[in-house]
């Protein structure tokens, strides 16, 4: 009685469109992404059009499914979370408000600038000065909304997914200012701050930490939540998932350096960071064992549960992504993945089969919650399971040997100390994999557009025959 006398003051309206536009900005994103492997498989598709260009659009895909789709979901879930486990309204309905629709006036500043070329140059940071500083207010309110909400809790515990929100949010902002410090000369053009390999090592330091608490911290409070909830079970270990937290939040932000092996940067600064890299093996499994022995005892659910499959097999892609990249950190591995495909398939495997698919979960599990009803077609779901695994799998293994391929003929000799191959040899092989590539993602985005007619339909369906478990479901 307590629990429904609560949820009927939940602030639903905006975590529902939050979540909505997640789900359409994951076709916009990955549809993106389908353009931009196909064009590198297919170079006719350039078109000798500068806006529609492989270098103006794969910035566009990157900010698309990072900041639109994976920041939509983060916010939607986030808002969703922190009001259930606290079991209080939000602080404020208006900065809620206030948050998405800033948010997408960036998104929207990103569509246009990107593809005219406005770029500040780094990665996952390309955005210029003006929508640095309305990407920090919006980030802000963001971050004080929640934490507020938290200090207004009625329950004296805060739930460890909150605290992986927390370290998300404290951590973004700090990176994303000092990562974004630079002298504005124009409206749209902007010098860093810092130059040389002081501003390589804090573009990398923002870089790696923009995976580690954007697309991981952020992510495994959305896992500590939604698998108990799906599952039914409590979370297997709570004592393991404060350990775990603490060792990731100080772990993850020594690690930038890997991203530098063999640079001007000194020699000891990728040591470190693969000397802590190969570390993070055990907090980044601590997530992924403690979310999948939460179903103990209940994995007869996966063969009915679709919404549980995409939970399950996305911690089984976190823990592949989380051993692939230490061992990708090594030097003597690094000296060979470094500059290839490889790369691509480390970052599609944590991507696609992490990020995507934890939120995918999260997503039909919000939408049936909210809406107060099931999907309109669980059929379709399971469809959309098999689409995303497949494609998710098509994806990474063409990267995988294209990228090792790549690296080996690039440091081939002949008897006579040679090179062994041209470098446009080696792009010639690439071929296949690139075209194996675009249908991976084909798959994989259709699996998305198939999400978004579900939900489409399941909500207008709820709000056409509202039922009385969407009555108790408040929308302030
Ligand atoms: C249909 C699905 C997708 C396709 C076909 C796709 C395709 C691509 C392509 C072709 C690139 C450029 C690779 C290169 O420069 O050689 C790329 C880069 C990237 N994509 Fe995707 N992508 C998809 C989904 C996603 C999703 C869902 C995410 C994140 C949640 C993501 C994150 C990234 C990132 C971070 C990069 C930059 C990688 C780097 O610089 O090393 N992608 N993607
Ligand atoms: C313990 C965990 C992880 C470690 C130690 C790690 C390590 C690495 C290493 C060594 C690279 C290649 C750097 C280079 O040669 O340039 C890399 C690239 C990358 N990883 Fe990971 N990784 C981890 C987990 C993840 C996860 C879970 C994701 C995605 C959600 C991810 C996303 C990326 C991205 C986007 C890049 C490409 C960056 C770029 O060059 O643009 N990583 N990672």
């Amino acid at each position: 009685m307590v629990a429904m006398q609560a949820e009927q003051q939940y602030n639903y309206q905006v975590v529902k469109w939050f979540a909505y536009m997640a789900c359409v900005y994951l076709v916009v994103g990955t549809g993106i992404g389908v353009y931009i492997a196909s064009e590198l498989a297919w170079p006719v598709l350039n078109f000798d059009n500068p806006y529609i260009s492989f270098g103006r659009l794969r910035p566009l895909h990157t900010n698309a499914v990072i900041f639109a789709f994976g920041g939509s979901t983060l916010m939607a879930t986030a808002f969703y979370i922190v009001q259930r486990t606290c079991r209080t309204p939000l602080w404020s309905n208006k900065l809620a408000w206030f948050t998405f629709w800033g948010w997408n006036l960036v998104i929207l500043s990103a569509v246009i600038t990107l593809p005219l070329g406005y770029t500040q140059s780094k990665e996952y940071a390309e955005l210029e000065w003006p929508i640095d500083i309305l990407i920090a207010v919006v980030w802000l309110a963001y971050t004080f909304n929640f934490i507020m909400t938290i200090s207004i809790r009625k329950v004296s515990h805060i739930y460890v997914a909150n605290w992986f929100f927390i370290a998300m949010m404290v951590m973004i902002t700090y990176l994303h200012v000092v990562n974004s410090l630079a002298i504005p000369v124009e409206l749209f053009k902007s010098y860093s701050l810092f130059a040389g390999v002081q501003d390589a090592m804090i573009q990398w330091w923002w870089g790696h930490n923009a995976v580690g608490f954007f697309l991981t911290a952020g992510f495994l409070g959305i896992m500590y939540y939604f698998v108990p909830k799906q599952a039914n079970r409590p979370v297997y270990s709570y004592r393991l998932s404060v350990i775990h937290f603490w060792a990731l939040v100080f772990g993850y932000v020594w690690l930038g350096a890997h991203h530098l092996q063999y640079t001007a940067l000194p020699d000891w600064t990728g040591s470190l960071g693969a000397a802590i890299s190969l570390a993070m093996i055990i907090p980044s499994w601590g997530g992924a064992i403690n979310g999948m022995f939460t179903l103990s005892g209940a994995w007869d659910k996966l063969r009915t549960d679709y919404i549980l499959r995409f939970l399950i097999v996305s911690l089984a892609f976190y823990a592949m992504s989380t051993f692939e990249g230490p061992v990708m950190a090594a030097k003597t591995v690094n000296a060979l993945s470094h500059y290839t495909d490889w790369t691509i398939g480390h970052v599609h495997s944590g991507a696609l089969g992490w990020v995507a698919m934890v939120s995918i979960g999260a997503l039909y599990h919000m939408v049936e919650r909210m809406w107060g009803t099931t999907m309109y077609s669980i059929r379709l779901v399971n469809l959309h399971f098999w689409m995303a695994t497949i494609g998710t799998a098509v994806y990474i293994t063409a990267m995988w040997v294209s990228g090792i391929m790549q690296g080996l003929m690039w440091r081939a000799y002949d008897d006579y100390g040679n090179l062994a191959y041209t470098f446009v040899e080696s792009v010639a092989q690439m071929h296949p994999y690139y075209a194996m590539r675009a249908v991976g993602g084909l798959i994989f985005f259709s699996g998305a557009c198939i999400m978004l007619f579900n939900v489409t339909v399941t909500i207008r369906r709820a709000i056409a025959k509202p039922s009385a478990a969407m009555a108790t479901a408040a929308n302030i």
